[in-house]
């Protein structure tokens, strides 16, 4: 796994290389105009991305309000995946939720998608309903899956000041 990664907030510049990784990634990708509108209309969204040599590998995006936060997508480039790539970002989500005041993450899982069900479960997140039909592309049910973010610890390296 690249050692040198950045996590920043996403911005509109980001959004024809977030659009192509959607496209890459998922059955009804999102348009460029559905990130705008979230980047620039919605309070309670939060979108990262991660970088390696100054090319966006991933992204992320949630919403926050109070104490949850409801993941809306995550993806990591396809050739960039199966090398904990995935497991960092979701693991700085979790740690930006939190800072926001957000105790618990909530999120939707087309029942097949075993891969990021995997990633969910080493997270900490925990199925907790079905969703019938969520899936218009397929009327695939979305699993519901909830994680404390409470037990996030500072790694010891983190705690060497
Ligand atoms: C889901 C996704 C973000 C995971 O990212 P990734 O960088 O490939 O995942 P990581 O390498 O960090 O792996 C983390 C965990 O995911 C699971 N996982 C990753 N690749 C896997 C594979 N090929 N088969 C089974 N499980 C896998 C494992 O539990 C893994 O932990 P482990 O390595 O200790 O076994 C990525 O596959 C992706 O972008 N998929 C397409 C978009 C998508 O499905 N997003 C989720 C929508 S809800």
């Amino acid at each position: 796994m690249p050692s040198d990664l950045v996590f920043r907030s996403m911005t509109i510049a980001d959004i024809p290389f977030i659009v192509a990784i959607e496209h890459e990634a998922f059955a009804t990708p999102w348009t460029p105009e559905a990130f705008k509108n979230e980047l620039t209309s919605n309070m309670f969204a939060r979108y990262m991305v991660m970088e390696h040599d100054g090319q966006i590998i991933g992204y992320g995006g949630m919403w926050v309000i109070v104490d949850e936060a409801h993941v809306t997508n995550i993806a990591v480039r396809a050739d960039h995946r199966g090398q904990g790539l995935g497991e960092r970002l979701l693991t700085e989500l979790q740690r930006t939720a939190a800072f926001f005041g957000a105790n618990k993450m909530t999120l939707e899982v087309r029942v097949s998608n075993e891969v990021a069900q995997g990633l969910y479960r080493k997270l900490g997140f925990k199925p907790s309903g079905i969703r019938p039909a969520y899936y218009s592309d397929n009327n695939e049910d979305a699993l519901i899956m909830w994680a404390d973010l409470n037990f996030y610890q500072p790694a010891a390296e983190e705690q060497e000041w």
